[in-house]
C-alpha cells in the first residue's frame, strides 16, 4: 500500500506521456486502470461513461488515421496564431510540448493501448425550478475526475498516457472508425504504454501564484 508520500509523488510526476515501448499492457493492468476510473466521482454519481478500449492493431490504425488527420489540422491552426511568449522557455517548452504531440500524432497506432471515453451526447444535468435553469456547471465534470483516476493508476502501475481531445475535431469519422454509436460523444481519447522515458515533475506555477486566503487576492507564503 502506498503511504501518503508515494501517493503525493505519484499524482506529481502523473504527466503527459506520450512516446511509448511497444511492451504489450497485461489485462490486469488494463483492468486495473479501468476500475480506478469506474471508482471516480460524479454528479449523483451517475457514471455516464462507457469505455471503449482498442488494443487491437486494425482498430487502433484506424483510430490513428483520423487522429493524425485532427491533429495535423489543429497543430497548423495553432501554429498560425501564435501570441508572443513571455520568456525564451516558455518558448522553449511550448515547442517540445508541440512536438511530442506531434510525436503522439504520428505513432498513436503503435500505442499498446488507447481508451476512449464516451459519454451519452447532449448530456445535460441541469434541473429547472420556478425561476428557471440551475447552473450546476458543464457536465464534462462527471467525466474528467474518472479520465484522471484512470492517469494516476496508470503512473502507479509505471504505464504513462495523456488525456487528449483533439480527435474531436474529427469528431464524425472518429466515431466512425472507432465504430462509436451515435448517442455517444468523446471525452477523451487515452493512450497508455509505458513510457519510453523516465516519469518527471512537469512545471507548474506555484501554488501560491493561484491562491488566495479567505479573500480573494489575499495571498500567503508558503511555509
Ligand atoms: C482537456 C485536455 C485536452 C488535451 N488534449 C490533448 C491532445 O489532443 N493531444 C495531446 O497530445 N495532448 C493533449 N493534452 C495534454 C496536455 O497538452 C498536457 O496535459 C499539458 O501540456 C501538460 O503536460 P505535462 O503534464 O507533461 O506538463 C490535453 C490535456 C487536457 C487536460
Amino acid at each position: 500500500m502506498a503511504d501518503g508520500d508515494d501517493m503525493l509523488h505519484l499524482l506529481r510526476t502523473t504527466r503527459a506521456i506520450r512516446r511509448f515501448t511497444d511492451e504489450p499492457l497485461t489485462d490486469d493492468e488494463l483492468w486495473a486502470v479501468l476500475d480506478a476510473a469506474q471508482h471516480g466521482p460524479s454528479g449523483g454519481n451517475i457514471q455516464p461513461w462507457q469505455f471503449l478500449v482498442l488494443t487491437d492493431g486494425d482498430a487502433k490504425a484506424a483510430v490513428a488515421a483520423v487522429y493524425r488527420r485532427a491533429y495535423d489540422r489543429y497543430e497548423t491552426a495553432l501554429l498560425a496564431g501564435l501570441p508572443p511568449f513571455r520568456t525564451p522557455e516558455a518558448e522553449a517548452s511550448f515547442h517540445r510540448s508541440v512536438r511530442a504531440s506531434r510525436h503522439l500524432a504520428e505513432h498513436l497506432q503503435e500505442a499498446p493501448a488507447i481508451v476512449c471515453v464516451l459519454v451519452p451526447d447532449g448530456l445535460d444535468l441541469t434541473m429547472h425550478d420556478d425561476e428557471g435553469p440551475l447552473d450546476i456547471g458543464h457536465p464534462c465534470a462527471s467525466v474528467y475526475p474518472a479520465v484522471q483516476n484512470l492517469l494516476v493508476a496508470a503512473r502507479a502501475l509505471g504505464i504513462g498516457g495523456t488525456l487528449t481531445t483533439v480527435a474531436r475535431v474529427e469528431h464524425d469519422d472518429l466515431r466512425s472508425a472507432a465504430g462509436i454509436p451515435d448517442r455517444y460523444g468523446l471525452a477523451a481519447l487515452v493512450p497508455l504504454g509505458r513510457p519510453r522515458g523516465e516519469f518527471s515533475q512537469p512545471v507548474r506555477r506555484p501554488v501560491d501564484a493561484v491562491t488566495h486566503w479567505n479573500a480573494w487576492g489575499e495571498k500567503r507564503a508558503r511555509p
